[in-house]
């Protein structure tokens, strides 16, 4: 039997305990925030927060998370009551086909609970082990920027104007 605290709720699994936790949170618990998409710790489609930590869910059995608390997407916000990254990454439109944005957000949640304030270094070296294929980072980044309070880069304005042009004259 695994006991897994997952959002604030304590529960008890009858699993085999090398299940990766991404599919004990999908399939058992109907969490269907974090998303496979490598299932190999190289894209981030799965990231929650494990004891403040992002983590790869698709490569930790479920085994290895012991009592330290797991939190989804789904503890942020819901699609009436977004939480604050919600709502930036709703606001500067950050997902194109989406399937990234509950890993963006939850690895972007576990640096700013950390760090309210981090630098512009500290927010995209943080963000480097979660990938985008649709290439919205720049999004991405401005939404962060808003809830940490961060300026835009020079230029970055600009390129972001350049982006919404080109796609209005597709
Ligand atoms: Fe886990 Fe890609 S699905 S890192």
């Amino acid at each position: 039997m695994i006991s897994l605290n997952v959002n604030g709720v304590q529960h008890r699994l009858d699993i085999d305990p090398s299940t990766p936790l991404l599919y004990v949170l999908r399939n058992d618990l109907k969490l269907h925030g974090a998303k496979f998409g490598c299932g190999m710790g190289q894209c981030g489609a799965c990231t929650v927060i494990v004891d403040g930590e992002a983590t790869f869910s698709c490569v930790i059995p479920v085994s290895a998370i012991g009592p330290r608390p797991v939190r989804t997407l789904e503890s942020l916000g819901t699609a009436e009551h977004p939480g604050l990254l919600q709502h930036a990454f709703i606001k500067h439109q950050a997902a194109q086909c989406g399937y990234c944005i509950a890993g963006m957000i939850m690895r972007a949640q576990s640096l700013l609970e950390r760090n309210p304030h981090p630098t512009e270094q500290e927010v995209r070296a943080h963000m480097e082990p979660n990938l985008c294929r649709c290439g919205t980072h720049t999004r991405i980044l401005a939404a962060i920027r808003e809830v940490a309070g961060l300026p835009e880069p020079e230029g970055a304005s600009a390129t972001a104007q350049l982006h919404t042009q080109a796609k209005a004259t597709r």
